[in-house]
């Protein structure tokens, strides 16, 4: 299978060298990558800044913003047989971008800013017979959001995460998360590796597309 990954967080700038974006680490999404290129796959790994080494034998597409992620996504999808959103895309970016440092003398008080398009809401139509996952990133009422988002973004599966605790989600090597698929029982896995989850996702693929 073609399987196209998008990891890490973006960055939506609001001045040369200050920037809204999140916590994630990549660890999630490079584990995807990684378990879909052992088990054969041939992989396109569209990634935030993160700090991590992609692994040898894979495309990467390295982005900033959540429009270059959109771009680049979006130039992907058509010749992917699966879509993995690993990544943790900024809501918001500033409305106004300054092309110079913004002085603390004349900073502005609030900063205005504007919603990021959805990607995946953006794929509905490109979507056909693809297999689209998405992971829900949630502190409270995890599962009700998590098949919220499954629902609205069309997905086949979601992957439901509790970033609020400290020994799985954000920034560590393990997770604990739910599989939530369209159709059938959702499935909760206990505290493993990510890169653990990350097989069970890529055989979880495999056995969707047969
Ligand atoms: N996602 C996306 N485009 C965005 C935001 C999120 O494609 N602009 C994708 C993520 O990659 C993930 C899924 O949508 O696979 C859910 O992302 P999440 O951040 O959990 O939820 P949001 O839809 O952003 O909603 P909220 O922040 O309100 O929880």
């Amino acid at each position: 299978m073609n399987i196209l990954v998008t990891a890490g967080p973006t960055r939506e700038f609001i001045d040369p060298v200050r920037f809204i974006s999140n916590r994630s680490s990549g660890k999630m999404g490079y584990a995807v990558a990684r378990a879909a290129l052992m088990r054969g796959h041939k992989v396109v790994l569209v990634s935030g800044p993160v700090s991590l080494q992609a692994p040898d034998g894979l495309a990467v597409v390295r982005v900033v913003s959540a429009a270059e992620m959109q771009s680049a996504v979006e130039a992907g999808v058509d010749g992917c047989d699966a879509l993995v959103m690993a990544a943790a895309v900024s809501d918001w970016r500033p409305a106004r971008v300054h092309a110079n440092k913004l002085k603390k003398r004349s900073a502005p008080a609030t900063l205005d800013l504007e919603p990021v398009p959805d990607i995946l809401m953006g794929l509905a139509s490109r979507k056909g017979g693809r297999i689209f996952v998405g992971f829900a990133a949630e502190t409270e009422n995890l599962l009700d959001e998590a098949r919220a988002k499954l629902n609205s973004k069309n997905l086949d599966m979601i992957v439901a995460n509790d970033v609020s605790r400290t020994d799985a989600g954000f920034e560590v090597d393990n997770n604990a998360v739910t599989f939530i698929p369209a159709h059938g029982e959702a499935m909760a896995l206990p505290l493993m590796s990510k890169d653990d989850v990350a097989e069970r996702l890529v055989k979880w693929i495999e056995a969707r597309r047969k």
